[in-house]
């Protein structure tokens, strides 16, 4: 784990690996952004020889130079910010300093520290250096025997220059982004842990593990106790694997929470499509269809670690999709908990079949807010790209919530519509509704599946307001690193889902 410390000391006399300052591309080439920290001289210098060194100041660009005899520190790396920020107090939004420093701690991993120079004058930038430099400061080794050396440990120590370093609030919003950093290489190890490795009682073990020392109490359903409470979608899901599903609830309710808040998560530990197979090309990517489920359980433990004054339920329904002599055949049907009967017209269609009974289990206890994450449809990927989330909601305003919260953690994700047309391609011939209809609107077909388990709000005026999140795309990155997002498992919708909640307590 990677210790963030803030200091306003003289960066001169910092003892540190590497001092890390920023380079904006302009029209006139490459303009070193240093936060005004790095003696005269050399940061003359350095600003003459950018161009010469092949510095462009392209986001994800970091060159390493040896730093010279001014300052205590062995090299400087220059990350890349993009365009330069225009016009008077021109400033880097977080999300641009977040990126910067995350590219900048991937590049320095197999250096013990670094010193990150980079405009902090406010509390929104301090906490976006400190939390990228510390969410990409992140290395997986898990299963490497013989090659375990050849990966470079993460940098174990940040510190972040800045003239706040003494201040209260500064000094939380530093402790917040280790919080934070630890939640999201949570659900990247799960993620990127052997599915053979994590059937469903390992996750939940893996949880509970994770939970010790928390205020947060773990309840995890066996297969028996999900046949005795009637969780069909779960059990139909979970029928052709050898090894059995699960239902996780966390609970985390401090004393004067006011709100409570319902979060849901996928938790396929692995995806074959079952009988439904899928084609094997990229089929080793569905290791990471319990992203949902990893991403609650993460958030929720965030929480309860910052002491955030809501009462947050999370569920993480588990279940592997396998083929085989047991599995669940297209055209079966089974009850979801609750009693709402679903005709399975394609096994590959999971997700939706395990959220529904979590959905309907959730809103028994009637949480002021329900909130769904999920590598739901490989449509959301066509839609919206590898980046993008995609969110969907009864409720406009809860929708709106949700995206405010991820523009302001540096998450990227888009609204999108639930279109009532849609719903009756789901009419099953002879089922309560099918688990597939039209395809073109996939992703949004899905949504209006998960919206017919939203239960009533305590006072019966309506549905509990509920959103579902669909992270098929972002959640897992297949292409190149880049900011602080490293191959494999990224951790996509925890900062939103930890700003939502911390939104929700705050009043
Ligand atoms: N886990 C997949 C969705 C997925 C695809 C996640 C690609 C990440 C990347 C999901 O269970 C699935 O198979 N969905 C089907 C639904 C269809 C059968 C209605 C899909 O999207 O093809
Ligand atoms: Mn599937
Ligand atoms: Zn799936």
């Amino acid at each position: 784990m990677t210790s963030l410390s803030l200091s306003d000391k003289d960066p001169k006399s910092i003892k540190t690996d590497t001092l890390v300052v920023g380079v904006a591309r302009s029209d006139d080439g490459p303009v070193l952004v240093d936060g005004g920290a790095l003696p005269r001289p050399l940061r003359s210098s350095l600003a003459a020889s950018l161009r010469g060194i092949g510095v462009t100041g392209k986001a994800d660009q970091v060159v390493r130079i040896p730093a010279g005899k001014d300052v205590a520190a062995a090299a400087i790396a220059l990350t890349g910010l993009g365009p330069v920020a225009k016009g008077r107090g021109a400033s880097y939004d977080p999300e641009t300093l977040r990126r910067a420093a995350g590219a900048a701690t991937r590049a320095l991993a197999g250096t013990a520290s670094a010193t990150f120079l980079l405009p902090a004058k406010d509390l929104a930038s301090v906490a976006a250096i400190g939390e990228g430099a510390l969410i990409g400061a992140y290395s997986f080794t898990r299963h490497r025997a013989r090659t375990t050396a050849e990966v470079q440990a993460p940098v174990s120590s940040v510190t972040v220059v800045t003239a706040l370093a003494g201040d209260k609030d500064a000094t939380t919003a530093a402790a917040r982004a280790g919080h934070v950093a630890n939640a999201v290489h949570l659900v990247r190890d799960l993620v990127n842990t052997a599915p053979g490795d994590l059937p469903p009682a390992a996750f939940a073990d893996a949880v509970v593990a994770a939970a010790k020392s928390h205020p947060v109490k773990v309840e995890v359903l066996d297969e028996k106790a999900l046949a005795r409470g009637g969780y069909g979608g779960i059990l139909g899901v979970g029928l052709g694997s050898s090894r059995p599903p699960r239902l996780v609830k966390l609970t985390y309710s401090p004393r004067g929470a006011k709100k409570h808040l319902a979060l849901i998560g996928k938790g396929i530990t692995f995806d074959t499509g079952g009988i439904s197979l899928k084609p094997p090309l990229g089929m080793e990517a569905m290791k990471s269809d319990m992203a949902g489920g990893a991403t609650v359980a993460a958030a929720i433990l965030a929480l309860a670690r910052m002491r955030t004054k809501i009462k947050v339920t999370a569920w993480v329904p588990l279940a592997e999709n396998m083929p085989s002599g047991t599995a669940q055949r297209p055209s079966d049907v089974l009850t979801t908990y609750g009693g709402r009967t679903v005709e399975v017209l394609n096994t590959d269609a999971e997700g939706r079949l395990v959220l529904a009974d979590a959905i309907v289990a959730a809103s028994e206890e009637h949480p002021d807010t329900i909130i769904d994450i999920a590598t739901l449809t490989g449509h959301q990927v066509v839609a919206l790209g590898h980046r993008y989330a995609a969110i969907m909601a009864n409720d406009d305003d809860l929708r709106g919530q949700i995206h405010e919260s991820a523009t302001r953690s540096g998450e990227t994700m888009w609204p999108m519509p639930l279109p009532v047309e849609l719903r009756a391609s789901m009419d099953s011939q002879v089922a309560d509704i099918a688990n597939m209809g039209e395809r073109m609107g996939g992703m949004l077909v899905a949504g209006l599946f998960l919206k017919e388990f939203v239960g009533d709000r305590a006072d019966g005026e309506g549905k509990i307001p509920w959103a579902h999140v669909d992270i098929a795309g972002p959640s897992y990155c297949e292409g190149q690193p880049w900011g602080y997002t490293p191959k494999g498992g990224t951790g996509h919708g925890l900062r939103t889902l930890v700003d939502f909640a911390e939104q929700v307590a705050a009043g």
